[in-house]
């Protein structure tokens, strides 16, 4: 684990919206990932969500507008954390915060906080759109505070609109960025991933095992550390809060979609897996198996996405290529450098037991066009935290 994402100290504000149902799972998150959390509730959040529940998932007390142990709560929690995440906050609570009241214990904390303060408000569609939360809202943004949008979508009130909480997994990708060196601010990263389909019919393709896994952690490693990020991602699931995210099937769409985002980008990561190949003649027609024992694909040679993205880069531009090798991967990898114009590749040994395709775990030698090799072994979200470091020192 990267010390940036172990053991932080989280304090968690609960107000009375009935997103709070969602917060034991957030709980949960946080002390999964080896973070401690404390829990101040609204009077009115203990209608939402119960105290016992969250005190069993954080291992500690929830403190409230009763809550005394001889020490004054708002200014000891706050002096404990590093972050303080209030989820859901109602429309209430956060006009009060915007005015700088402090008639409970949450708010008095929030006036009290020296630490980054996220808020994810949640609410109807109607409420969150009022002339007086936006004014609230831009109260606090103007003041530093870090008010994350609700999404779009069904509200538990039964309207639709703007107003819904992130879910937990997504809560918690907001505050590792809060809480992560902001040293990629500024900087517009694109990042390709997963495989590719080449259809031979409408219902086959060829492809590879690739699970857009490496690419996904060198993306969201970018935008922790607060990069702006798209990423081309051929047919897998991406986690793309907070990101852009493109979905392309074939090499030549994920060609297209490169093209159109290069220019835009300071970092290039080619982390796809391209399928090399796509077959001569598409069948527009399922293809039938009676009568055919044997049947022969004739393929041809996709575009070379790398070597185009090294043939348009922009001065000043980084192109960062990952050579997916067997044998020999490091002399493998280096070939390619010069011959795609690269500023570096990642040589990946998938064949290499924990590494490679699906796994959580890999293991990557950086080699730069000029410079020191270094080699990554580890979580594949910990190489990438690593491999940017490099990459960012130039
Ligand atoms: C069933 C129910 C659901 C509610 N859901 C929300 C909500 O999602 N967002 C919100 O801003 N207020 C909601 N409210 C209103 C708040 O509970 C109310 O404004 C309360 O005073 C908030 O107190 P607090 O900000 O101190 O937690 C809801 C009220 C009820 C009765």
């Amino acid at each position: 684990m990267t010390d940036w994402k172990h053991g932080r100290r989280i304090l968690l504000g609960i107000t009375g919206g009935i997103a709070a149902y969602k917060i034991p799972a957030l709980v949960r998150l946080i002390t999964k990932s080896g973070s401690e959390c404390e829990i101040i509730m609204t009077r009115s959040a203990k209608n939402f969500a119960a105290p016992m529940t969250l005190e069993t998932l954080s291992g500690r007390r929830v403190w409230d507008d009763d809550s005394f142990d001889g020490r004054i709560p708002h200014i000891k929690l706050t002096h404990w954390a590093e972050a303080f995440v209030i989820a859901p906050c109602t429309a209430n609570t956060l006009a009060k915060i915007a005015h700088g009241l402090s008639d409970n214990l949450l708010t008095s904390a929030v006036l009290a906080a020296t630490c980054p303060v996220l808020i994810f408000p949640a609410m109807n569609g109607a409420m969150y759109d009022s002339p007086a939360t936006r004014s609230n809202i831009n109260t606090l943004k103007s003041r530093g505070v870090k008010v994350i949008e609700p999404s779009e979508g069904a509200l538990a009130c039964g309207d639709s609109g703007r107003g819904r909480m992130p879910e937990p997994h997504e809560i918690m990708h907001g505050i590792f960025r809060a809480l992560c060196v902001q040293d990629m601010a500024g900087k517009n990263v694109l990042v390709t991933a997963g495989p590719t389909h080449e259809y031979i019919d409408p219902v086959r393709y060829i492809s590879n095992p690739s699970t857009g896994k490496m690419g996904a952690a060198m993306a969201r490693s970018a935008w922790y550390r607060g990069a702006d990020v798209r990423v081309i991602a051929g047919p897998v699931d991406v986690d793309g809060y907070g990101m852009e995210v493109v979905h392309v099937k074939s090499a030549r769409d994920m060609l297209e979609a490169v093209r159109e985002n290069l220019s835009w980008a300071d970092y290039v990561i080619k982390a796809a897996a391209v399928g090399d190949y796509r077959v001569k003649d598409f069948s527009p027609v399922k293809m039938k198996r009676e009568g055919t024992d044997t049947l022969t694909l004739k393929l041809v040679q996709n575009p070379d996405i790398a070597a185009e993205a090294g043939r348009l880069k922009r001065p000043g531009q980084i192109l960062v290529g990952f050579a997916a090798e067997t044998d020999n991967v490091t002399d493998n990898a280096r070939t390619k450098i010069i011959r795609k114009n690269l500023d570096c590749i990642l040589a990946n040994d998938v064949a290499a037991e924990n590494s490679g395709f699906a796994s959580d775990m890999n293991t990557i030698t950086l080699i730069p066009r000029e410079g020191r090799e270094e080699t990554f072994s580890g979580l594949k979200e910990d190489i990438a935290f690593g491999i940017w470091s490099r990459l960012i020192a130039g």
